[in-house]
């Protein structure tokens, strides 16, 4: 009852050009591909390019940020006003990078979240342990505790195109994949807290999504967990041959 959602995070890699490029390659073997959505997440300055390219398919485009605020002197950053004027429709936040390297914390992630749900922009909200954490045990408590400050002041109503994506730290780039019963096990964490938060139906429709080093070997066993509702696709994303595999897994 859950359309997967098979996701690609570009990260800072390609050019306009490069996009383009992409999308010529990509989107006739995805043409007709009605079983999943698809959705790109480039870099900010690739977005016109990818929604120019995937006009008239079935291929969404997303950014990997957005600011909480309309407009205003915040230099470097884009709003969620400058997204929906171009067409993009979802959005990436709070993915472990930002976390790690721009400061990013549970409170902007909310920031960033309520924004984007107020915009009717889709956004794929990231949570996810640590290796440190995951061998202390301490993952339940980690995705709990980011999931409860992610949604603090959300209401489910206003929250209906949540996406979730449980990426584990120590798989994201690595070649480490989470196991379809690891991820499995976390993803359930996540849906019965989101239940706790928005109630069980809510959390019955909730797409969580895995991310981590999927790749087109591992793409079937993972999308085959009922827990697991599509994918969140950073290197294995960049080849279009290769994204093509991990969406028609
Ligand atoms: P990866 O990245 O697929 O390269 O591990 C996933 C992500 O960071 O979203």
């Amino acid at each position: 009852m859950r359309k997967k959602l098979i996701a690609a995070n570009w990260k800072m890699y390609k050019t306009p050009d490069q996009t383009r490029e992409f999308f010529r390659e990509f989107l006739p073997m995805v043409a007709g591909h009605d079983r999943d959505e698809i959705v790109v997440c480039a870099p900010d300055i690739d977005l016109a390019a990818g929604l120019e390219s995937a006009r008239g398919s079935k291929v969404a485009i997303g950014a990997q940020n957005v600011h909480w605020k309309n407009e205003g002197a915040f230099t470097g950053e884009t709003s969620t006003a400058m997204l929906l004027a171009l067409g993009v429709t979802h959005v990436v936040i709070g993915h472990s990078e930002r976390r790690q390297y721009f400061c990013e914390t549970d409170d902007t992630v909310n920031m960033r979240l309520k924004a984007a749900l107020e915009a009717g922009l889709t956004p794929i909200c990231c949570v996810g342990e640590v290796l440190e954490e995951r061998e202390a045990g301490a993952t339940d408590d980690v995705l709990r505790r980011q999931c409860v400050r992610a949604f603090h002041a959300l209401s489910a109503r206003k929250s209906e195109k949540l996406v979730v994506a449980y990426e584990p730290v120590w798989a994201i780039g690595t070649g480490k994949t989470a196991t379809p019963e690891i991820a499995a096990e976390a993803h359930m964490v996540i849906r019965r807290e989101a239940g706790e938060i928005f109630g069980d139906e809510f959390a019955a429709r909730l797409r969580i999504l895995y991310g981590g080093s999927v790749k087109p070997e591992n793409a079937s066993a993972l999308m085959a967990q009922e827990e697991i509702d599509g994918a969140l696709v950073g290197g294995a994303s960049l080849d279009p041959k290769s994204f093509a595999a991990i969406v028609k897994y």
